[in-house]
């Protein structure tokens, strides 16, 4: 008998109109970022979030450094971030020219929270930005309060929470810029690609010249500032289209594995899964992450290695910004150690989640995970 399939940790489902509306881009000859799927997904984007405007860029990190520029913060200002996050939140800080100043996270969360942020927040201060993390937000209630009280601008990064909300309202409908990801691990991908989320107008045209080199219309080739290339291609913009369709359907997938794996994972000894809800948010799991308790003689490296020869794909959790040899070795978090982020960076990882899941696969993975703890 052949052994069973190894089981990605990623796998999305192309299944929908996908196929169709990248058919007619390539029929049409509409492949650059001129076409008109991208005006459609921005469209539709910006009105499922609730927000007037919507700027479709190459990628979820580059929306982040966008965001940054667009909201005029540079040399001297603070940034307050979690340091549980991926290196593009303090990436797009430190490129602008600012200062990331990094808080712990919850420990049952994940997420970080207005009471850390409160904390570091000092005359520089510029912005919070926000990471809701793997599948439930951060409570933003508090957080906007502060922002208010303070007068800072909040940086939303909604990357995994594509049709999340939070108190009902859409994550992602919360920062003067939010920010997606559209990779394909996202409830919602178009290959590569991100799109930034605003209100105001003079935002919006800031984030459209900044993703197009800052050309000038009335004079192309002749710059006053300096932006990228984060254009979107027409084809991508398709995909998004056709993933947009089907986003309810999407969340009710993912809803249904995390219940799964928590069925039958709640009895093993040894290990924290995920949070189902809190009192502002259901899960949405982006991916099902689990925190191996300290009394398992074992870290998440050696976790992952046991389940990839049982098969099985899995991640490790997102190394702290404060611990990244990028950052410290400049003497930047010198002497800060955040217990809650250090401690699940080490011992947290997470299972197979994309949408194309089986129940079988769910069975399998959930079966090499109480393996390893028994
Ligand atoms: C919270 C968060 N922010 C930003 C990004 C970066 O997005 P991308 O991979 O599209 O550059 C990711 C990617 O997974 C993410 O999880």
């Amino acid at each position: 008998m052949s052994s069973p399939k190894f089981i990605p940790v990623n796998e999305p489902l192309l299944n929908g109109n996908e196929e169709k509306y990248l058919i007619q881009c390539i029929r049409t000859g509409w492949i650059s970022s001129e076409g008109p799927f991208i005006k459609k997904f921005e469209e539709q984007f910006a009105q499922r979030v609730g927000r007037k405007h919507a700027v479709a860029v190459s990628n979820g990190s580059m929306a982040l450094d966008a965001a940054v520029v667009a909201l005029g913060i540079g040399a001297g200002d603070e940034v307050i971030l979690p340091t549980f996050t991926i290196i593009s939140c303090a990436a797009a800080v430190v490129r602008a020219g600012a200062i990331p100043v990094v808080v712990d996270c919850d420990p049952a969360t994940w997420n970080t929270d207005a009471d850390r942020i409160e904390q570091r927040i000092t005359s520089r201060t510029k912005a919070i930005m926000v990471v809701h993390i793997y599948g439930l937000p951060t409570e933003m209630a508090p957080v906007l309060e502060l922002a208010h009280k303070h007068g800072l601008s909040i940086i939303e990064d909604a990357a995994e929470m594509h049709g999340q909300t939070c108190d009902v309202r859409p994550c992602g409908s919360f920062g003067k810029i939010s920010t997606y990801s559209l990779y394909p691990n996202k409830h919602v991908t178009t290959g590569e690609g991100g799109m930034l989320v605003m209100d105001d107008e003079t935002l919006a045209e800031k984030c459209r010249s900044l993703r197009n080199l800052c050309f000038k219309p009335e004079k192309r080739f002749v710059h006053d500032e300096l932006g990228w290339n984060l254009r979107m291609t027409n084809l991508q913009a398709a995909l998004g289209v056709a993933q947009l369709e089907r986003l309810e359907e999407f969340v009710n997938i993912k809803r249904r594995m995390g219940a799964r794996y928590t069925e039958l994972l709640r009895a093993t000894k040894g290990i924290q899964l995920p949070l189902p809800r809190t009192d502002w948010a259901e899960n949405i799991y982006w991916v099902y992450g689990i925190v191996l308790d300290d009394d398992v003689p074992f870290d998440a490296v050696e976790a992952m290695a046991r389940l990839a020869k049982a098969g099985i794909g899995a991640r490790p959790f997102f190394w702290p910004m404060h611990e990244q040899p990028v950052f410290t070795k400049t003497g930047m978090f010198a002497g800060e150690r955040y217990p809650n982020a250090e401690r699940i960076a080490r011992r947290g990882f997470y299972l197979p989640s994309g949408l194309a899941l089986s129940d079988d696969q769910i069975e399998r993975s959930a079966a090499a995970v109480r393996d390893l703890l028994r």
